[in-house]
């Protein structure tokens, strides 16, 4: 039941390469990388198959996964935009820059759009102040975001 929503293709390859590892558990975080790869992400039905798989509690497949920052429970888009939250962007309007991001793409903060294209984070100071407020795509700084050009941003990473 808990595989419903995964793709079989990925899991089967997910589990060719559990089955040719000797120390399974001990190479756990060796699978999750490889399933995050696989998959783009960790959701919860991932950490329990693998957990299973392997023979563990998930409470231990969870543990890890949350104490790396590198491993994502959350599914990503294919652009990340962070809006900078630190104290020059916050004092020049970060907070309307988010809250008309969060309309635009019709989602909240560390979600990501139906269309899987993008996933809205916050982020502290990107070094960028004096361009306040700041927004950063992957990793293309655009400054002085406001209400009126953040459209203009979005649907440059719209396939034409
Ligand atoms: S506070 Fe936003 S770039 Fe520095």
């Amino acid at each position: 039941m808990e595989s419903v929503t995964l793709p079989e293709d990925k899991l089967s390859l997910l589990d060719t390469y559990i089955r040719s590892l000797d120390d399974q558990e001990g190479m756990l975080i060796h699978i999750l990388h490889r399933a995050q790869h696989l998959f783009g992400y960790l959701p919860p039905d991932l950490q329990l198959y693998i957990a299973r798989s392997i023979g563990i509690p998930a409470s231990k497949v969870y543990g890890v996964v949350s104490f790396y920052s590198y491993f994502t429970q959350v599914k990503r888009g294919e652009h990340t935009i962070s809006v900078c939250m630190g104290t020059a962007c916050f004092v020049k309007g970060a907070e309307q820059v988010k809250e008309a991001l969060k309309k635009e793409l019709k989602i909240g903060m560390d979600e990501t759009t139906i269309d899987e294209l993008f996933t809205l984070k916050e982020i502290r100071c990107i070094g960028a102040c004096g361009l306040a407020p700041a927004v950063m795509v992957d990793d293309k700084v655009y400054g002085h975001m406001n209400e009126g050009n953040i459209k203009a941003v979005t649907s440059s990473y719209k396939g034409v």
